[in-house]
């Protein structure tokens, strides 16, 4: 190797780390402007004295869900005063109360303090607030599966959409975000918040290859420096992320594979700089999915995995279903809500095959190998 290519050890290939930080704001959003325009339409009336309407935002993970509505509200609050906008990450404040208290703390301007106030005196201060400022209060519930599961969405939901009848202000608007695609925000709500919760549904599709190569063209300008990661490796990445559906992905390969090429002091991340990094990444991401399969949910696909192996084998789901039967005998409908939990879960893909009379063609999202690891003992077919 000749000298000036070997990186001195107080060099680095980063331009800017941060970049690679899942809570960096990217300078621009891209293939999000249909997403971020309805979002904007919906807050709209709040600028003329009206209230600002609702949405549930859904897609899978790594979408821009979170990017596009802070982006939004980030402009909402530079460009007016009649809107209140807080974001409240549910993950981190999962009751009515934490989520009240970062209201109060966005609209009030101070953290309310933790002991001896009620919730309903929390409450009353807000509006209280709003009411003297005139603002319309919009609220994104960032993660709101998380407020579901504890079963405080409802509750919630109602104390901040009816906030207007106890209080001088208009009615607020509610963005609820979900990665999970089984859980239905709009319908999932009891009778009395359905009355007051309309939200129109904004869709995030994962990012196709061609939009995954500009986001991640976009990082590696910024985050690192000239020639370090090779064109070749960037379609590589692009090629494992669009598999895996979250750009996520890309950004930690990008990330991982600079670093190995950085601690193995070289100025190029080479093609198995990212392949190291996909094992120390994707693994994980699979292994996190399998684990939250039901045993039949897990046998299935191990089952699937086992066939993909067998590149001459009719992958078709009517096919599966058969070669399946010896070892799991199960009921068609039963297969067949197996198959579609294991395309939620991003598992799998159901494409459809229309040259063979509408049937579908079962696509494994990871290398078989992959999965039948991930799916351990576990999922073993008992097969000899
Ligand atoms: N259109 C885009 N342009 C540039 N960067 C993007 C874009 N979409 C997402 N990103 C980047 O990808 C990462 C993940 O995005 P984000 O957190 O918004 O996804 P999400 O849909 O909220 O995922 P989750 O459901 O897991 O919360 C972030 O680092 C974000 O900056
Ligand atoms: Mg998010």
């Amino acid at each position: 190797m000749r000298q000036r290519e070997i990186l001195r050890y107080d060099q680095t290939l980063f331009r800017d780390r941060e970049v690679f930080e899942f809570t960096y704001m990217p300078d621009v959003l891209h293939h999000r402007d249909a997403q971020i325009r309805e979002l904007a339409l919906l807050a709209r009336p709040a600028l003329r004295g009206g209230s600002p309407r609702s949405a549930v935002l859904r897609g899978p993970p790594g979408t821009g869900k979170t990017t596009t509505a802070r982006r939004l509200f980030a402009e909402i609050e530079e460009t007016t005063q009649q809107i209140a906008p807080v974001y409240i990450n549910c993950k981190q404040h999962r009751t009515p109360f934490a989520v009240f208290a970062c209201i109060f703390e966005a609209v009030v301007g101070y953290t309310p303090p933790s002991t001896g106030k009620h919730i309903d005196e929390v409450v009353r201060l807000a509006a209280k607030r709003l009411s003297e400022r005139d603002a319309a209060l919009l609220v994104c519930l960032d993660d709101a599966n998380y407020l579901y599961e504890a079963r405080q969405f409802n509750d919630l939901l109602y104390r901040i959409l009816r906030l207007y009848e106890g209080w001088d202000v208009r009615k607020p608007g509610v963005f609820a975000i979900s990665s999970d695609l089984r859980l239905n925000l709009s319908t999932g709500v009891d009778e009395r918040v359905r009355s007051v919760f309309h939200p129109t549904e904004v869709n995030f599709p994962p990012y196709a290859k061609p939009e995954i190569l500009e986001i991640l063209g976009d990082r590696i300008r910024q985050g690192l420096y000239p020639n370090v990661m090779p064109k070749a490796n960037v379609t590589l990445i692009a090629d494992l992320t669009a598999r895996e559906q979250d750009i996520r992905i890309g950004i930690d390969l990008v990330r991982v594979a600079a670093e190995n090429a950085e601690n193995a002091g070289r100025r190029t991340a080479t093609r198995k700089d990212v392949m190291d990094a996909s094992r120390s990444i994707i693994t994980p991401t699979l292994q996190k999915r399998a684990a939250d399969l039901s045993e039949g949910e897990r046998t299935l696909l191990y089952r699937i995995a086992e066939l993909a192996q067998n590149t001459g084998a009719d992958m078709t789901s009517g096919a599966i279903y058969e070669a399946t039967q010896e070892y799991i005998p199960t009921g068609e409908t039963t297969y067949r809500t197996r198959l579609r939990r294991l395309e939620e879960a991003g598992l799998i893909d159901l494409a459809l095959r229309t040259d063979r009379g509408r049937t579908r063609e079962v696509l494994l999202r990871f290398a078989p190998e992959q999965v039948l690891a991930a799916c351990g003992r576990t999922g073993k077919t008992g097969a000899p």
